[in-house]
């Protein structure tokens, strides 16, 4: 699947098209990149460019205290920004539940009755530097009249929503934010040129089983491709997948997650099916770089693997839905869901890890 979200700031508009992989494996992904059916087309903000010469836009008055503390990490040339651990932190999160208002029934934990307020309290810090705090007022200045594209899986759909909480007191601002990722663990048939190719997970179809893998390299190589193939310079993320953190079963078989607090490093291995997904989108990514750094764009990784794998405590858990033991029943059986992220929620920090990764480059 491939999801556009495109966010208009001015109408404060999402909208929000599925393509299914097969549209994309017959080939469809450079019209889909074209269609002019969406209301704005994605086209359009890569016309734009984002951030074309490289150059960062004048810091803002304000922007003078945030400035400095970058200078320092960004002088820091080997910071690896995705290795780290998560430490306390009292400042809390950005905006509440009162204040912003594209939180979605489902994520929004506290609403829904979440007791517990720790988790809200944590930052990334990378080992080696500091993480600065976003700073919406710049990154809106640095984005005017620019545009950039997110590669990734169905969680970016939250991210987006996370970035409107943050932003969502200042205007003029356009994304284009293309997703795709843990529905291609889903069982499909898959076709090529309307020919089928393969499988995943179709056993007894007389079709050969390919593997999701398959599908997913297909898929985010021809975005990749179609991106760096582009004549139009653009700054393009590519966020890794995130796990999920189902304890004692699956999302369909009483799996929860209860947890309050992060794990530290070590505490928690990634599942095999995480690493083969992140494995994909590496190489791939790798691929991208190769040909985007011949052409002059620039592909940024988002490596939230990891840092997101430490936050089993960031999941809506039975909290997906509103007040789920209202009425007393403690021991009612509530679907959870460990997959999708609370807002505000840990996932708050890709925002800071993207606006550091911006300014660094
Ligand atoms: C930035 O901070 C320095 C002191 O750290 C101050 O002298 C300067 O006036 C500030 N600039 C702006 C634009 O606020
Ligand atoms: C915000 O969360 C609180 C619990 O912390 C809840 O009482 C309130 O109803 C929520 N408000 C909105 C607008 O969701
Ligand atoms: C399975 O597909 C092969 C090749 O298309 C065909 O020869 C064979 O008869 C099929 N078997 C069944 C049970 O449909
Ligand atoms: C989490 O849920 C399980 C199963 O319901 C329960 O046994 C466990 O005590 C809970 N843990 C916490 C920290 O609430």
């Amino acid at each position: 699947m491939v999801s556009y979200h495109v966010v208009n700031k001015k109408q404060f508009s999402v909208i929000f098209v599925k393509f299914s992989v097969c549209f994309l494996l017959m080939g469809l992904a450079y019209r889909i990149f074209s269609s002019t059916s969406i209301q704005f087309s994605p086209l359009e903000f890569f016309h734009k460019g984002f951030l074309p010469e490289n150059t960062l836009p004048p810091a803002l008055e304000s922007g003078n205290l945030t400035a400095k503390v970058m200078d320092q990490s960004s002088r820091n040339g080997k910071c690896d920004l995705y290795i780290g651990d998560w430490v306390p932190d009292t400042t809390g999160p950005f905006y509440t539940n009162h204040t912003c208002y594209s939180i979605e029934a489902h994520q929004n934990c506290m609403r829904n009755g979440r007791p517990d307020t720790g988790y809200l309290y944590w930052r990334w810090k990378p080992r080696d530097c500091e993480l600065p705090k976003f700073n919406p007022k710049r990154f809106l200045d640095m984005t005017r009249h620019k545009s950039l594209a997110f590669i990734g899986d169905s969680i970016m759909r939250k991210h987006v929503q996370s970035l409107l909480c943050i932003l969502s007191q200042f205007d003029n601002f356009d994304f284009v934010v293309i997703a795709g990722g843990k529905w291609y663990l889903k069982t499909a048939v898959y076709y090529e040129n309307s020919k089928i190719v393969g499988c995943h997970n179709c056993k007894g179809k007389n079709i050969t089983e390919v593997g999701f893998e398959y599908a997913y390299h297909k898929a985010l190589n021809s975005i990749l491709k179609h991106i760096t193939r582009s004549k139009h310079k653009t700054f393009t993320f590519f966020r890794t997948t995130t796990p999920d953190h189902f304890e004692n079963g699956e999302w369909n078989n009483g799996g929860y997650c209860n947890r309050t607090g992060p794990f530290k490093k070590g505490e928690i291995d990634m599942r095999d099916i995480n690493e083969a997904m992140r494995k994909i989108e590496l190489d791939e990514f790798e691929r991208a770089l190769r040909i985007s750094s011949e052409v002059g764009l620039t592909v940024k990784l988002l490596d939230t693997t990891f840092l997101s794998l430490l936050r089993p405590d960031g999941h809506p858990g039975v909290y997906r839905q509103y007040q789920p033991f209202a009425g007393g029943n403690r021991h009612r059986k509530v679907q959870n869901d460990c997959l999708h992220w609370c807002l505000p929620g840990p996932i708050d920090s890709w925002n800071d890890l993207m606006m550091e990764t911006l300014v660094s480059s």
